[in-house]
């Protein structure tokens, strides 16, 4: 594929792009274009071509990209100029065009997410997104909520001071590290729903473990029931093929510093169009109609050259291709863990079913506390991890990016092993 055919592809999203790494990547491209996505994910060669659109820090081994993804290079560089061309114009591109570059960024975030513009808005974050559906609800004593004991903890803080506020009640489950199919998951939300159950929340991929949960059918079974659901996306948002509408969901929230590489302080929130009347702001709006998501979305002033970055860092992951990266990512994780998964002194606290996970798992050593494992992994090995310590899941956080080689996962192994021994 030649530099102008993907320059017209992006003009069809509409999309000028100056991204350099472009030129690269269609030469690279090109040998392995005829491949499917499951193929090209092993190919060494091609990704060493992605690797080299990032600048790296050689002293250590990156493997907690889970936290926040950085921007390739060319996102970086026009991050930095974003930055320079809004400190150049100041108040002049505040009053000007701020707003029509924010919503031709929320445009293309809502193409890349399958909604509308109408239901999407672009936040600072998951926690400004979910905390936003959770605390703008009119709870009454009394209602319940249904969310997992592995959920993330500004949601469940949340969910807690609305239990403090409001007399909401929480009803918790716990997810299995090794489900044995969906109905087991599904069962678990199920039982807990009750007549007085207003709000499910499920995350689309565990942070602790990158368990992938079957979400769509969590969605149709509490629907049936009459309970809306909220989608905690904050890890598979740019990081599995999907598009929100997929998910039959009432609510989505997720970062876009984390898989779509945004500089950081950047989120979606997705709405139902039916549900956006029913929310009350986190920060007051100008009176506008009940049904416009605009209402619930003024945080006052902001760094708008983030939000200025969303077009390129979505032009890049358009380049590299959901599918083909989710793949790629998939294939890191099956790679190192099928080479541990027998060790008798090592325990994989992450589903093996290829649609159960995607790039992140997590591993422990018998008898050592995960914090200890982290800080070896790094001061003996030079591999940044991040140690989890929670009921059910103790162990480290591994999660390679698009840009990991299978060289850098051997030396983890290596390490795992050594440590295991
Ligand atoms: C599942 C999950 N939800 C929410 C969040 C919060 O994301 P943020 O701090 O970007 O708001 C995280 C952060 O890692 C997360 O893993």
């Amino acid at each position: 594929m030649d530099k102008r055919t993907f320059i017209k592809q992006f003009s069809a999203i509409g999309v000028a792009t100056t991204l350099p790494f472009i030129d690269v990547w269609a030469r690279a491209f090109e040998p392995v274009s005829h491949l499917s996505s499951e193929l090209l994910a092993k190919n060494e060669d091609f990704w060493a071509t992605v690797r080299g659109g990032y600048v790296l820090n050689e002293d250590y081994i990156n493997l907690e990209n889970g936290y926040y993804c950085m921007m390739p290079r060319d996102t970086l560089n026009t991050y930095i100029r974003n930055v320079k061309e809004v400190n150049f114009l100041a108040s002049r591109y505040m009053r000007t065009v701020k707003d029509d570059n924010r919503n031709r960024a929320r445009q293309q975030l809502a193409d890349l997410a399958g909604t509308s513009f109408e239901e999407t808005v672009i936040t600072r974050n998951t926690t400004e997104s979910l905390d936003l559906v959770i605390s703008g609800q009119d709870w009454k004593a009394g209602d319940e909520v249904v969310y997992a004991e592995q959920d993330y903890g500004s949601m469940k803080d949340m969910f807690r001071v609305m239990g403090e506020r409001f007399g909401v009640v929480s009803k918790i489950v716990s997810l299995p590290n090794h489900p044995e199919n969906d109905d087991e998951i599904i069962e678990l939300y199920a039982r807990q729903i009750s007549g007085k159950t207003k709000l499910l929340m499920v995350s689309h991929i565990v942070n602790i473990t990158g368990q992938v949960l079957p979400v769509k059918k969590i969605c149709d079974m509490a629907h049936d029931k009459g309970v809306e659901v909220m989608v905690d996306g904050a890890h598979s948002f740019a990081h599995l093929d999907f598009k929100i509408p997929d998910l039959n969901c009432d609510y989505y929230g997720a970062s876009l510093h984390k898989w779509l590489s945004v500089p950081l302080g950047a989120g979606i929130l997705y709405v139902h169009k039916d549900k956006i009347h029913k929310l009350w702001p986190l920060f007051a709006e100008e009176e506008l109609p009940r049904d416009d998501i605009d209402r619930l979305n003024h945080t006052g002033t902001q760094p708008v050259h983030v939000e200025l970055t969303i077009p390129d860092a979505i032009v890049y992951h358009q380049l590299l291709g959901p599918e083909r990266k989710e793949q790629r990512l998939k294939y890191l994780k099956h790679y190192w863990t099928t080479k541990v998964s027998d060790h008798p002194n090592l325990i994989i606290n992450t589903p093996f079913e290829p649609e159960r996970s995607c790039a992140i798992a997590n591993v422990g050593v018998k008898g050592m506390n995960s914090n200890d494992l982290a800080n070896v992994l790094f001061d003996d090995h030079k591999i940044w991890v991040v140690a989890i310590d929670r009921p059910g899941v103790q162990g480290c956080r591994i999660t390679p990016n698009v840009f990991t080689s299978t060289e850098e996962l051997d030396a983890f192994v290596d390490a795992l092993k050594e440590i295991a021994m």
